[in-house]
């Protein structure tokens, strides 16, 4: 009798903590795949920047900014552990961590309405304040190893 009730209870225990941590690495995997879209993105506009190919600037900037207003949904409270640079800060300081996304979806809107317009001064200004907001943001909010 005994035995069933451990033997229940260790069932009951491992199903809740499991699709935690299940839930936690997709998390992990879902943003740093987003991450990876923007870095596509920013190296797609610095060859588009050059050839003066505005209308791919433009797609690309918006893509940018799609994935900023994301940015605080894709950490998800909890989102800590696993292979992550993630830093506590991000949780701790959450309305800093909110408004730096607001940054880039700013810096990235203005980079595609600049691209619209084709005006080349400030393609290369607006394209330079997106890369500012990244390093911005990696600076204070990423660690510069993951944590496991
Ligand atoms: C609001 C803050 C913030 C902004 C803005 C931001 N990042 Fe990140 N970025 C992070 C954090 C935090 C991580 C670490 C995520 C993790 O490892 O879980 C990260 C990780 C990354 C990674 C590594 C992904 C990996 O697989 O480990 C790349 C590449 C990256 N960012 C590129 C960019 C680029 C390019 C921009 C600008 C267009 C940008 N990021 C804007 C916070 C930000």
């Amino acid at each position: 009798m005994e035995r069933t009730i451990i033997a229940g209870l260790f069932i009951v225990l491992t199903a809740s903590v499991s699709p935690q941590v299940f839930a936690q690495e997709d998390a992990i995997e879902k943003r740093q795949k987003a991450m990876k879209g923007n870095s596509a993105d920013v190296k797609a506009i610095k060859g588009a920047v050059e050839s003066k190919d505005y209308a791919t600037v433009e797609t690309k900037a918006k893509d940018i900014m799609g994935t900023a207003d994301k940015i605080p949904s894709l950490f998800p409270k909890g989102s800590d552990k696993g292979k992550t640079k993630a830093t506590a800060a991000i949780w701790e300081k959450s309305d800093e961590f909110a408004k730096q996304a607001k940054n880039l979806s700013k810096a990235s809107g203005e980079l595609a309405a600049a691209a619209k317009s084709k005006d080349d001064a400030a393609v290369a200004a607006k394209f330079k304040a997106v890369g500012e907001v990244c390093s911005s943001c990696h600076k204070e909010f990423r660690a510069d190893k993951y944590s496991e």
